[in-house]
């Protein structure tokens, strides 16, 4: 095992990318005898930026590869013969996945179908292979109710079709070959380090800059939103602490709509600008809906918080303003994305 002076070796794919960065530095910074390898292809929503705190720790390295090139991604499990991995690699814009859906199957499922592959033949003992999965493979919800680890999956667009098959190839290879595995559903993530397309930080880049905000049909569809340092915290509780071949939901417990959030984000941002409250208010425009639009996603994260005691540490509210005020402060990180230069990162630090 080429793992040195470490005692196991993980895998994080998409560490480059938004939930999986914050994952990469909690695993670095809290697990110093574990070597943490991030394999990214670093497509365009891959950002080695996101990880500068972290790219020269003794237990950190990256891998730029594909999940869908088998030749690569086993030559990296015979070299580091991983005992876990964190599946996030993924196409993850909805939009993007009803303009192109053939790259959501690709990446989502076959990149998943690869990896599980690489998984069986080259694992080492005493981990899992931990499928992150999406609250949207359950549908839409009206406005009653909520989903469970027990809800049926009813996926209605292409992207979450796309991780619904993945979670069906992971609990068959669990089954199948006995593999150990364990998938979580999350719901909407929040935080620093989002790609400027997701709502949040897309608002918070325009309402900077004075520019309208699309808000899609009338702004009623409600979604679930968690602060993405807890989602990481149960990530790392359920690969550690959960049952293999469980599935968790996983929730903040935040139901917003879209229009009463792109509100707050205009007075929480006019106040951090010190603009007039109310001014960027006036930059809400209404557009024509997303095609399939899901009206509602909400989590009952009830099994997470009695089994494992996980827990949201911050609440909605708080974790907007301070989200605010790190895209705020970090104009450099967004004008290197709104630019393109982000892209140059990998080709001035890593080759
Ligand atoms: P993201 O789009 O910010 O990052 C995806 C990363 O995957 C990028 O770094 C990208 O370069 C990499 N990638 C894409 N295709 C690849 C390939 N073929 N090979 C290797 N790397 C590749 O995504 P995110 O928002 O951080 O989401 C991460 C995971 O969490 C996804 O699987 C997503 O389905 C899931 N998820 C996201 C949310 C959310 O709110 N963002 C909620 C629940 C679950
Ligand atoms: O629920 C988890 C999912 O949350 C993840 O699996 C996805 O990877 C992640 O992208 C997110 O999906 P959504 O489609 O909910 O997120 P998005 O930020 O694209 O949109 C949030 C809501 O805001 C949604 O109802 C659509 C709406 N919207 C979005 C954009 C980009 C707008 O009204 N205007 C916009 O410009």
């Amino acid at each position: 095992m080429a793992t040195g002076d470490f005692k196991r070796a993980v895998l994080v794919t998409g560490g480059a990318g938004f939930i999986g960065s914050h994952l990469v530095r909690r695993l670095v910074k809290n697990y110093p005898d574990t070597l943490v390898v991030n394999l990214d292809l670093l497509t365009y929503a891959g950002n080695l930026e996101n990880l500068r705190d972290v790219e020269n720790a003794p237990n950190y390295r990256f891998a730029k590869a594909d999940i869908c090139d088998a030749k690569q991604v086993n030559a990296l499990f015979e070299q580091f013969k991983f005992e876990g991995v964190f599946h996030l690699a993924a196409e993850s814009h909805v939009d993007r996945s009803i303009s192109d859906p053939m790259a959501f199957v690709k990446t989502n499922v076959l990149g998943t179908g690869v990896l599980l592959n690489a998984y069986r033949a080259y694992r080492a003992d005493g981990g899992k292979f931990y499928q992150i999965s999406t609250d949207e493979v359950f549908g839409s919800l009206t406005d009653e109710g909520f989903f469970t680890e027990t809800t049926a999956y009813d996926p209605r667009s292409p992207y979450s079709a796309s991780k619904a098959s993945a979670d069906h190839l992971v609990r068959a290879y669990h089954h199948t070959y006995h593999l150990p595995v364990v998938i979580s559903n999350c719901s909407n993530n929040y935080g620093s380090h989002q790609f400027p397309e997701k709502l949040i930080p897309l608002m918070i880049n325009n309402i900077k800059h004075e520019k309208s905000l699309p808000v899609y049909g009338a702004g009623i569809n409600v979604r679930d939103w968690l602060w993405v340092d807890d989602h990481v915290a149960a990530i790392d509780l359920i690969y550690h602490q959960g049952k293999t071949g469980e599935t968790y939901a996983i929730g903040g417990g935040n139901e917003w709509r879209n229009i009463d959030l792109v509100h707050f984000l205009c007075d929480e941002a006019d106040a951090q600008l010190q603009r007039t409250i109310g001014a960027s208010r006036k930059l809400v425009t209404f557009v024509q809906d997303r095609a399939g639009h899901d009206h509602r996603y909400a989590i009952d994260a009830s099994k997470l918080q009695k089994e494992l005691g996980w827990k949201p540490s911050v609440t909605f509210e708080e974790g907007l303003r301070l989200t605010i005020k790190w895209y705020l402060e970090n104009s450099d990180w967004l004008n290197h994305i709104t630019t393109g230069n982000y892209q140059e990162y990998y080709k001035k630090h890593y080759s």
